[in-house]
């Protein structure tokens, strides 16, 4: 199984969240950070950018929700991203608070739409700027890569 997970985060939840996610899943795994400058490009050598999901069998994205939704550099990447349809798809997103949870969900089904994407699972952990980011929900993440992992070999 490969796969490529892109995140974007800003103060660190997000990354630990997605390292805990990516170490469930297993396989093989080509992760890019979308660190991006306010002009759209990396601010470090990422050798496994890519804007093309097709060799892959499952399309992880994880990103910390910003106003009640994904965060734009990540919804900007999903856009711009090619052989999106019909490709599985997990999201991981943190947010400072569960309130936010059911916005950023339905701005992300608004962004996948589009792209006619299978998404298979999806996870939100908050995180009260990182004051409330545990262990167990870092386990939590880890099972949920776990799950998504069975699923794609169970063809799902
Ligand atoms: C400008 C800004 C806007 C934010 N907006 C929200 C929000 O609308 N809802 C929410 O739950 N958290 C919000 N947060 C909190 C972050 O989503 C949360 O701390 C997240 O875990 C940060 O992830 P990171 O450490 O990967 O950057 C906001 C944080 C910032 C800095």
């Amino acid at each position: 199984m490969k796969s490529l997970l892109v995140y974007v985060s800003k103060t660190g939840n997000t990354e630990k969240v997605a390292q805990r996610f990516a170490r469930g899943l297993g396989g093989e795994i080509d992760v890019v950070n979308l660190d991006l400058s306010p002009e759209g490009v990396l601010k470090e050598f990422q050798p496994k950018f890519t804007l093309d999901a097709g060799p892959y069998d499952l399309f992880c994205l994880a990103s910390w929700v910003m106003v009640m939704k994904v965060h734009p550099f990540l919804a900007a990447y999903i856009r711009e991203c090619r052989n999106l349809e019909g490709k599985k798809v997990a999201v991981c997103l943190t947010g400072g608070a569960s309130l936010s949870r059911g916005h950023a969900y339905e701005d992300l089904l608004h962004i996948l739409e589009e792209k006619k994407v299978n998404l298979i699972g999806f996870s939100y952990t908050t995180t009260l700027l990182g004051l409330t980011l545990t262990r167990k929900k870092l386990e939590k993440a880890e099972q949920f890569g776990r799950e998504i992992k069975s699923l794609v070999e169970q063809g799902g």
